[in-house]
């Protein structure tokens, strides 16, 4: 209906998405094939299997172990490039695409692979598809400080790929304090920061992302709603929230701390400046527009909230300031 044309024709910029994330079980069995990688199931199993998670860590496990089809080039080429055009229907002009380097190199596919091919993905999506696309580079709060910084060392013949650097993975337990120096350090070399922060843990990692890591934007940020000092604070500083509807409702968010709610329609009440995005589509059920329908349903949300968030994700944006002018 309206609504759905409203959301479809609405320019947007996509800043919380994980290119492992949209790796669709069609893509995958198909590079498992071309690199004679054993898969259990089929494609109709693992669509199945991918319907509901008990939690980010059940999720997780499940989205580490498909990446082990992704071998060479090619491979990254190809994710990047389906989600790329998958994106273009869903009017996205701009994408600041996470990818989790670790998961990677940890298996021994070298990190020249991966950023190469995810690269090549970028350029031809901007030569056939009109749609611009960054890399901003993950590390795996899990895995160890030590383990990070020499990530970020290989990182450093590639700097004029990368846009940025974020903190992803399982979030309790793996405080932001313990990346201080690595975030730090990227600062440095001229690199933006975001992390993830208040998606299963509270308040105070958001807290610690703002003041140990000094990021420019929070991934998910929704339990911000549990201090409302910190809502007041986000709200005045003007802190981006990456928000992620679907992924919230099928991690068990929504359910285990908002009463089964979705909260898009508090954050924008509260007066934060939120963004709509899909985080793992392909795992969540649905693309950028899907997460923007729920949001709008669930919400009661109006077409001048749709523009809004729209907006604030231009705004909110790496892109310069003349490409968001043009933009918005
Ligand atoms: N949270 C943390 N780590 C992740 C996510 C997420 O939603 N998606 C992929 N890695
Ligand atoms: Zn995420």
């Amino acid at each position: 209906g309206r609504l759905w044309r409203y959301v479809r024709g609405a320019p947007k910029a996509e800043l919380h998405l994980h290119i492992e994330g949209t790796l669709e079980p069609e893509l995958m069995f198909e590079i498992a094939a071309r690199n004679g990688v054993a898969v259990e199931g089929t494609v109709e199993s693992h669509r199945i299997r991918r319907q509901s998670f008990k939690d980010l860590q059940d999720f997780l496990d499940l989205y580490y172990a498909a990446c082990d089809v992704l071998k060479t080039e090619e491979d990254f080429r190809d994710l990047m490039y389906a989600y790329l055009q998958r994106a273009a229907v869903d009017n996205v002009y701009a994408a600041e695409v996470f990818f989790d380097p670790q998961t990677h190199t940890e298996r021994g596919v070298p990190f020249d692979v991966v950023i190469s091919g995810l690269h090549r993905g970028i350029v031809e999506g901007h030569r056939n598809l009109e749609i611009r696309a960054n890399l901003i580079m993950c590390f795996l709060r899990h895995l160890s400080e030590e383990s990070a910084l020499s990530t970020l060392e290989q990182a450093l013949p590639h700097l004029d790929k990368i846009v940025g650097i974020g903190l992803d993975s399982g979030e309790l337990g793996n405080p932001p304090s313990k990346f201080e120096r690595l975030f730090e350090r990227a600062a440095g070399m001229g690199l933006k920061t975001v992390a993830h922060a208040g998606e299963e843990a509270g308040p105070e990692y958001i807290l610690e992302a703002l003041e140990l890591l000094k990021v420019r934007r929070i991934d998910h940020g929704v339990q911000c709603l549990k201090d409302s000092s910190l809502v007041e604070r986000l709200a005045k500083e003007g802190v981006p929230l990456t928000t992620c509807p679907l992924s919230n409702m099928k991690l068990q968010v929504n359910s285990r701390y908002f009463g089964g709610r979705n909260v898009t329609g508090q954050l924008l009440e509260a007066g934060l400046r939120v963004t709509i995005n899909s985080d793992d589509p392909a795992y969540f059920g649905g693309y950028i527009n899907d997460n923007f329908v729920r949001a709008v349903s669930d919400c009661n949300l109006t077409e001048r909230d749709v523009y809004k968030m729209c907006r604030n994700s231009f705004t909110s944006s790496f892109l310069s300031d003349v490409d968001k002018a043009f933009c918005i």
